[in-house]
Order: C-alpha cells, then structure tokens, then sequence
C-alpha cells in the first residue's frame, strides 16, 4: 500500500483469519435472525420498513428480503434464501440455517490449521455423499404411500405458517388446485404455477377461503351498458392499441379551404375506427380487451353487437390472459401492404368469460380457457398482513405439491433425514484416510442444527431428543439388514417432545426440496470460505476528506473544469 510501489489501495485491506471471523459473525447473525421461526412451533417476525409499512411473517427469504443488510457475507446469504424462494419455494429458512452452521464448523476447522481447500473438498465430497445417500435410501415414493402423501407434504409446508391450525382445510384446495392445471407433455405430465392465480379478498374469515374454476382478473367492463356475460363459445381479442377516434399524427398540417371539408374529415376519423372495430367483430370476437383506451363511440358499438369491451387492462394481466386462451396480443392492424386487417387466428378462445363478484370485488372470469387449464385460489381474510401472509404460505404449499407430484419423492421430514445423514456421514468420514475427513466429520456435526433448532424452538430438551434421535438411526445404520425400516425414519414429534416414525405420522417433505437446500447452503458456505482477503474501497468524499489515504491531487476528484 505504500506509494513508493506505485500500488495504492484507496481503502481498507482485511485479510486471513480475520476476514474469515468478520464472514462468519455475520452470517451467524443473519441466521440467529431467523432461527426462531424455524418448525411448527416457530415464532413469526413483524418487520417495519422505512415507510412505516408492516409485514408479519415466518417465511425465511420474506424476512430477509425486508432487511437492510450491509455486510457483503451476509447478503450471500440473503440471496441465498432468495435462490431457494426461486428454485423450490419452501425451506428457505433451513438453507440458511445450515450455511451459517457449515460457515462456523469450516472455520473452526481453518483456525485450527486446516487449509481451507481441503476443508473446501471435504465439504463438497460430504455434500454428494449426504445427496446420494438421500435419493437411494431415504426417499419413498408417494406411490406406495397413496394419495394422503400429498395432502401430508403440503401440510408439513403449512404447519409452521399461520394458517398451520386449518392446514387440513387449505391442502385440499393446495392439491386440488395443482391437480386441476396438470397440463400432459412429451416429458410427462407438468403443473405450472403460473396457472394457479391467488386473488386477495379483505374481510370475512380465512375457512371462507375457495378454490373457484377458471382465471380471475381485477378487470371490469367498460360500461355497464354492456352484456354481463358472454358463454358458449367465446373468442377473446388482445389489443395493444387504442380504440378511439382516429387522429391524425402531431405536426401534420391539413389546409383547409371550405369549411365543408372540415366536416368530411371528422366524418372520416369516425369512419376509420368505425371500421376497425368492424373488422374486429367480423373476424368472430365476441371478448375485446384492450391495454389502451376506448372512447363513447367505440363503446356503443361493442354495446350493440353484445360484445364485452374492457379498457386499461394492465399488460401483465393481458398477457396472462392471451396465454391462457391462446390470444395473440396484437400491436396493430397494419399489414405489409399497407391496409388493416385482423385475422380470426389472432383470437383466443374460452368457454365463458362473464363479470362475477369474487368476495367484494367484480371480477373478470376466464373459464374453460384453451391452451391451460387455470384456477384461481381466493384467500379471504381479516387484515392485509394476515392475508399477504397467507398468500405466502399457500405459495410455498403450492411449490411442495408442484415438486412432490412432478418428481413423487418424498423424505420424511422432522429432522429424520438431518440425523440420518449426520451418523451416515460420520461413520463415511472415518473410511477415509485422507485430510477431508475432518471437514466431513463437522459437516456431519454441523447438519444437527436443524433438529436442535426444530426442538429448541418446541421448547423441548434439544440436547436429549437429539441424542436419542441419534440413537435410534445409529442403531438402524449398523444394522447390515435394515430390518426395521421404522427405525430409519424417526424424527421429532414437537408436540409431545417424543420421537415417532415420522413418515406414518404423515411429516413429510419433498425430496428435492431437501437436496437442493443441501447443496445450496454447502456451495454458499464453500463461496465464503474461499474469501481470503477483502478490500474495502473508501467512497470518494471521504477519500478527499483525508481519509482514503491517497497523495493530494490525486484523488477520485475530477480536475476543476472538466465537471459535468
Ligand atoms: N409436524 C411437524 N413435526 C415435526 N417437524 C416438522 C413438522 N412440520 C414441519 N416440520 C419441520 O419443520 C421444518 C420446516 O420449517 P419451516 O417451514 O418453518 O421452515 P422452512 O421450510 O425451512 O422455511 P420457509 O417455510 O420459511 O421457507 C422442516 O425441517 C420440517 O421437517
Ligand atoms: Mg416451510
């Protein structure tokens, strides 16, 4: 850093074990954050963000996502539970959970002379080893397990939220709504999220909550002075233009000499979207909705030919909505040889589209559309936060159905697969003759953080369920038979503060959604401990102010003169 090398850092310079500390206190507090809200019986978190706006929630990426983190160890982290938002859904307060335990067993291991490569590579190799031993002997297949499976995973995802006390109510219409948009592909049958619509209704209580047929958009007619309903066969026409009296384009002249033609030039701007929407109606729309305007004139014509017009639809609900019946979202009529035109192709279709009072909102409703079968689940609910959380949890339910019905694994949740894999990964760790072995053995020790969480947070004795519970896999793993499959699946009940086969207890969990936040929260924790070095470069002003270290003249000022 010393001028004379030529090689100045206008900043400051953190390097070996310390920045390695500074990383892992600061995950460490990220993770304390949330573990509290860890299980059934976590607590839930209300956070207030610079506007007075308030959020109350127990899911992991929620909470982080409304906090103003500086340190950049602890934003890997915050995105860390965004990716698993993303990827999975659900779990994203376990990932985190793990990567900061990960975080502070690897450190320990560097503090006590262990390179970080080899702790690096143990880590890795124990990630693969805890993932395949997962897929091939833990997982079970919903098949053997009936059609409760589903039910059970999506109840196990609901359990810990705030509508975990009607859990039974809410993955009936969880299942049934995933069910009711299964779309069969080439590569199998696939549920897309996107075809599952939540609509938020304030009031009432949430058992009011319903599951209704159909894609529902916060859209009204025009005018009442149009029909309510259009069934039997409906033809939806996506405009992205206006539908008003036409006008010619600014900064054109038009000289007029008789007052006459004034008239005849009005007449013929009516004329033009007169037949516009003509060609419209001719090609068969019996639906037009459009992101753009629609004056009194153009609306008397749909009102006459019974035609529902809907103006300023938002362009994402548009674009739903052309995806649903199979609209394509036309831009304008123009065509290459200069004339208008509006083919039939164009127009998406639907069995019935009609103005329906969806708690206390009128709704446009989309039934029966053409190319994916949507649904829409409305919430109903005292206040908005308890409603935005909701919605949060039915989501993250939704992604557990999604991952169980499409890959029809799942692992019995718990802490079973955690303890599983903690002794499964020990007794591997001593096979091994080479340095990973220490990084392996505390990966292993480090897994036990979410059953000691899940049983600190029941307000039970973490440390003799823990022990206990890794009695019981221990005892199952050396037995060469595995004769008694129950044994492998012990995990905690949080209720009693017992242990009890947990797949028959119906607490069940999808497998990918363990094995991705297994390999998430390794590869997070491997990112931070490969940081050596951190250098923090000095704002410019404080630079000038003296404190960035840089020679006079020298600094991030520009020469007077050459400001902007
Ligand atoms: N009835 C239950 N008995 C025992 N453990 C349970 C039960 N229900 C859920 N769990 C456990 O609770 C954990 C999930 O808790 P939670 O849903 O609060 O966190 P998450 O899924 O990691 O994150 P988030 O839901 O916030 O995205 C899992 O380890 C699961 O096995
Ligand atoms: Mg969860």
């Amino acid at each position: 850093m010393s001028a004379a090398t030529g090689l100045q850092i206008g900043g400051e310079k953190t390097s070996g074990q310390d920045v390695r500390s500074q990383n892992v206190t600061a995950a460490c507090a990220i993770s304390n954050i949330v573990k509290t809200s860890l299980g059934p019986l976590g607590l839930d978190k209300m956070l207030v963000d610079d506007l007075g706006e308030v959020t109350i929630t127990n899911d992991g990426a929620t909470i982080l996502q409304q906090l103003d983190v500086q340190h950049p160890a602890a934003k890997v982290l915050v995105e860390l539970a965004d990716l698993q938002d993303r990827e999975v859904g659900d779990g994203t307060t376990s990932v985190v959970i793990l990567a900061s335990e990960l975080l502070k067993h690897g450190n320990e291991l560097v503090k006590n002379k262990v390179h970080p490569t080899s702790v690096i590579q143990g880590f890795r190799l124990a990630m693969r080893q805890a993932c395949k031993y997962v897929s091939e002997e833990m997982a079970v297949t919903t098949e053997s397990l009936g059609k409760e499976a589903l039910m059970n995973a999506a109840r196990t995802s609901m359990s810990s939220k705030i509508i975990g006390s009607q859990s039974e109510f809410f993955s009936e219409m969880v299942v049934d709504a995933m069910n009711a948009v299964k779309i069969e592909g080439r590569k199998g049958a696939k549920y897309p999220l996107k075809s599952v619509g939540i609509i938020k209704g304030n009031g009432l209580s949430s058992s009011d909550s319903y599951l209704a047929p159909g894609l529902a958009v916060k859209i009204a007619r025009a005018t009442p002075m149009m029909v309510k309903t259009v069934s039997g066969g409906c033809k939806i026409a996506c405009l992205d233009f206006d539908l008003k009296k036409f006008k010619g384009q600014m900064g054109v002249d038009i000289v007029v000499q008789n007052p006459k033609e004034l008239e005849a030039i009005r007449k013929q701007e009516e004329l033009i979207t007169k037949q516009r929407i003509q060609m419209i109606i001719d090609a068969g729309a019996n639906v037009v909705l459009t992101t753009k305007g629609m004056d009194d004139l153009s609306m008397k014509y749909f009102v006459e030919a019974g035609i529902i017009g809907v103006r300023r639809v938002p362009k994402i609900d548009i674009q739903r909505i052309a995806k649903a019946t199979g609209a394509t979202l036309c831009v304008s009529l123009g065509t290459l040889d200069g004339d208008e035109a509006f083919e039939a192709g164009w127009l998406g279709t639907a069995d019935s589209v009609g103005e329906e009072m969806i708690g206390d909102y009128e709704m446009m409703m989309f039934k029966g559309c053409k190319t994916s079968k949507a649904v829409t689940i409305v919430l109903r609910g005292p206040n908005e936060y308890m409603l935005d959380e909701m919605e949060r949890s039915v989501h993250d339910a939704l992604c557990v159905v999604k991952r169980t019905l499409e890959s029809g694994m799942v692992v019995p949740g718990g802490g079973c697969v955690e303890t599983a894999l903690s002794i499964y990964l020990e007794n591997f760790a001593t096979t091994l003759g080479t340095r990973e072995q220490l990084a392996i053995a505390e990966f292993a020790e480090a897994l036990l953080v979410i059953p000691r969480t899940l049983s600190t947070n029941a307000a039970c004795d973490a440390t003799e369920l823990v022990a206990r519970l890794r009695a019981y896999h221990h005892k199952f793993q050396s037995d060469p038979a595995n004769s008694n499959v129950a044994l492998g699946r012990t995990g905690l009940d949080l209720t009693n503060g017992k242990l009890r086969d947990n797949v028959s207890a119906g607490v069940l969990e999808p497998m990918l959604i363990k094995l991705k936040s297994i390999s998430f929260a390794t590869e997070a924790a491997i990112s931070i401990l490969r940081i050596d070095d951190m250098i923090k470069i000095t704002p410019p002003d404080q630079q000038q102010g003296g404190g960035g270290g840089m020679p006079p003249g020298m600094g991030g000022g520009m020469p007077p003169g050459m400001g902007m």
